[in-house]
This record gives structure tokens, C-alpha cells and sequence, in this order.
């Protein structure tokens, strides 16, 4: 498995500040300039839920007073706690692309194979869990398929554990199951994988904090610098209201479109559940997408 993918990185980030009284800016709808209490995990959920809330009421009524859409993740967004120290501050450093590329990192030593897109199969058994099927496209703002990307997807096993160092919260490992693959799109920019449906996983940003399932993507686009990671998420997860990474894109359409949905004729009988889930590289329907090079709110590391 790539060592760069798979990361749970719990929150370990130093914490100055005890704000756990400060209230929503609920005029502004901008985040406390706080820092994290020092034990983030011992605050509630009903705390944290206000906090979003307040955030998502302000951000109502500034769209109802004509305020542009945001389809992109707040940086600084405080519910998420780990994020109010690291995310940036300054604008992007811009690089020399061409110099980028001579130490990114590469695709592997063998072209992607088929099968890669089985996450059922790479091990001598079957994995536990719900088999399920995720299906969709890769198109650009106008709607045209992008094909020949290579797409890569990673995610914890059914018990909601990856095999990470950083994971040691008490849900069962799969031997069977490693939680990564790849494929790339065809020529009408469709991709398909078949893996194991994921589980909810705690994490340390409150007192009883979960993530809703999900599976975190990553696309190449043509060169390395235009890599975009993103994650998709299941419908109906009664964890979307309670989570700061979901709720740091206040605008409900752009949340939307990280959801799959059911797809009946995708299912297989006797054998998977389908999922659908189109990925918009560009234009007011583009999927929501991580800094890459900062790793902002809804990072890879969660
Ligand atoms: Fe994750």
C-alpha cells in the first residue's frame, strides 16, 4: 500500500486557547478566531452541533441577502477543530510545475492492471462486510467525459478501521481486506470499482465524534500538480448533521454532490449493492475538493 494514502492522522495539534464558551459569530457566519480547548475530546456533540448550526444559519441568510454560493470547503472553519491551527494563512507558493514533477510521486512500477479496481480480491479470502459496487464518471464543467484518468480510492473496511499505524481505536482489522485501488476512466470518463462497504469511525475532534462512511478519491487529472483529492459519502448517513468535515461546505448543493445514490440497475442480483457518484472537475457543479498542497478541512489524514 502506498505510504503516502491511508492516513489517520488523529488530532495531536498543540492547543493554546481554552474557548470552549466563545459562541458562534452568528452575524457574520465566520468562524471564532479561537483556538481548541486543550481537551477538543472532552467537549459535546450538542456543543459542537450549535457551533455548525449558528455557522449554517448565518451562511443561510447571507445567500437569501445575495451572497454568492461557496462550492469549496471554509478553510477556517472552527467546529473542525484540528483545522483552526493548520489551516493556510497565505496564499498558494507557486511552483515550477516541471520541477514538481521530477519528485512526485509516481504511479507505480506496473501499469494499472483491471483487477485493481477489486478491492475484494487481493487477498486469499473475502472480506467481511457488504459487497458493493461504486460506478461513475469523470467529466469536465460542460458535461464531456475526461478519460484516461487515473483514479485511486482509499477507505477503511467495514468496521470502520484502516490499517494504519495511527488506528488503533478498537474495531477489528480485516485480513482480507487492505482498503485501496485503482483503475482508470474509459473513454466516456466512466470508472467502476468493486469493494466493501465502509464503516463509520471515531475520531478525537469531540467527545464522541464519528465520520460518516465514506471513501476518500484522488484524480491525476494529466500531470501530477493537478492531482484533486475528494471523498464520497453515502446517502441517508445519519452522522452528515453531527460532522464538521461534511458541514465545513456550508452550502447544501455542493454537500449533495459528494453523495452518491442508490442506483438499482447498477446492483447486481445475488451478488452487490450499486452506488453511482459522478466526479465534476471544473465549473459552478464542481465537486468539492482538498488543498492538496496544504491539506485544508476534510484532509486526507480523516
Ligand atoms: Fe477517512
Amino acid at each position: 500500500m502506498p505510504e503516502d494514502v491511508n492516513l489517520e492522522i488523529f488530532n495531536a495539534d498543540p492547543i493554546t486557547e481554552d474557548v470552549s464558551d466563545a459562541a458562534p459569530q452568528a452575524e457574520t457566519g465566520a468562524a471564532p478566531k479561537k483556538y481548541a480547548p486543550l481537551d477538543a475530546a472532552a467537549e459535546s456533540q450538542a456543543h459542537l452541533s450549535a457551533e455548525m448550526k449558528s455557522i449554517g444559519e448565518a451562511y443561510a441568510k447571507a445567500l437569501k441577502d445575495g451572497a454568492p454560493a461557496e462550492t469549496q470547503p471554509r478553510l477556517d472553519y472552527a467546529p473542525y477543530r484540528s483545522s483552526v491551527l493548520r489551516h493556510p494563512t497565505k496564499d498558494l507558493h507557486h511552483a515550477d510545475p516541471e520541477t514538481i514533477e521530477l519528485y512526485s510521486p509516481a504511479f507505480g512500477h506496473m501499469d494499472v492492471h483491471a483487477l485493481e479496481s477489486d478491492l475484494t480480491i487481493q487477498h486469499n479470502g473475502e472480506p467481511v462486510g457488504e459487497r458493493i459496487l461504486v460506478s461513475g464518471r469523470v467529466l469536465d464543467g460542460d458535461g464531456r467525459p475526461v478519460a484516461g484518468q487515473l483514479v485511486e480510492i482509499w477507505q477503511a473496511n467495514s468496521a470502520g478501521r484502516y490499517i494504519h499505524k495511527r488506528d488503533q481505536h478498537p474495531a477489528p482489522l480485516d485480513p482480507n481486506f487492505t482498503g485501496v485501488g485503482r483503475c482508470i476512466t474509459g473513454a466516456d470518463g466512466s470508472y467502476s470499482f468493486t469493494t466493501i462497504k465502509p464503516g463509520a469511525y471515531p475520531w478525537k475532534n469531540h467527545l464522541n465524534a464519528w465520520r460518516p462512511a465514506h471513501i476518500h478519491f484522488s484524480l491525476f487529472g494529466q500531470e501530477f500538480t493537478q492531482r484533486i483529492v475528494t471523498q464520497m459519502y453515502f446517502p441517508g448517513d445519519q452522522l452528515f448533521p453531527l460532522d464538521p468535515i461534511y458541514q465545513s461546505i456550508v452550502d447544501q448543493d455542493a454537500r449533495d454532490r459528494l453523495v452518491a445514490t442508490y442506483d438499482h440497475d447498477l446492483t447486481k442480483p445475488e451478488w452487490a449493492i450499486g452506488y453511482r457518484w459522478d466526479i465534476v472537475l471544473t465549473g459552478s457543479k464542481r465537486t468539492w475538493t482538498e488543498n492538496e498542497a496544504f491539506g485544508t478541512a476534510g484532509d486526507e489524514s480523516e
